[in-house]
């Protein structure tokens, strides 16, 4: 065997042990429930009607990005605790500027709610539909 390919066999292997132990982390993290592909648990729905309230207008009505980027694709790149900060403090950059909602204490408080909705988004557990309320 040459070098290239035992090289190649050892990161696969590596990627492979590595994705079987981080899998059941990352299941733990599932922040959201969803039942026949349109039905939320309390949380996220209320996420949904915070997301609806004050985030539509700029990342569109289910977050597939309108004038503020789409937060489907977004938080695959960023992590919670990386939300909760930018919510807080705003961000300018390369797109536009969101502004800062730190005064704002239903989407402060929502922060948790709005991440679980918009991570049930990213994930394709739902889609760009109007969710409702799992009994
Ligand atoms: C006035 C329009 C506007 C509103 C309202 C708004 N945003 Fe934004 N948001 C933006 C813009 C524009 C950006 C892109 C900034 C940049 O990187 O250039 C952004 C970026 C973001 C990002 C970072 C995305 C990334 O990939 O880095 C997050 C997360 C986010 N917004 C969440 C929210 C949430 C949650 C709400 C509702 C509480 C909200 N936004 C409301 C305009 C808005």
């Amino acid at each position: 065997m040459t070098f290239n390919k035992k090289f190649t066999m050892t990161v696969s292997v590596s990627i492979l042990v590595f994705s079987v132990i981080t899998a059941p982390v990352y299941a733990a993290e599932q922040p959201y429930t969803v039942i026949d592909g349109n039905h939320l648990d309390a949380n996220s729905y209320n996420g949904f009607k915070l997301f609806r309230n004050w985030c539509a207008r700029c990342h569109g009505t289910y977050g597939q990005g309108m004038v503020g980027p789409n937060l489907a694709n977004s938080l695959k790149v960023i992590n919670k605790k990386q939300f909760f900060a930018i919510v807080e403090k705003g961000k300018t950059g390369t797109i536009g500027n969101m502004p800062a909602w730190k005064r704002n204490v239903k989407v402060m408080d929502g922060r948790e709610a709005l991440y679980s909705y918009l991570k049930a988004r990213s994930d394709g557990a739902i889609g760009q539909i109007k969710p409702k309320k799992a009994k």
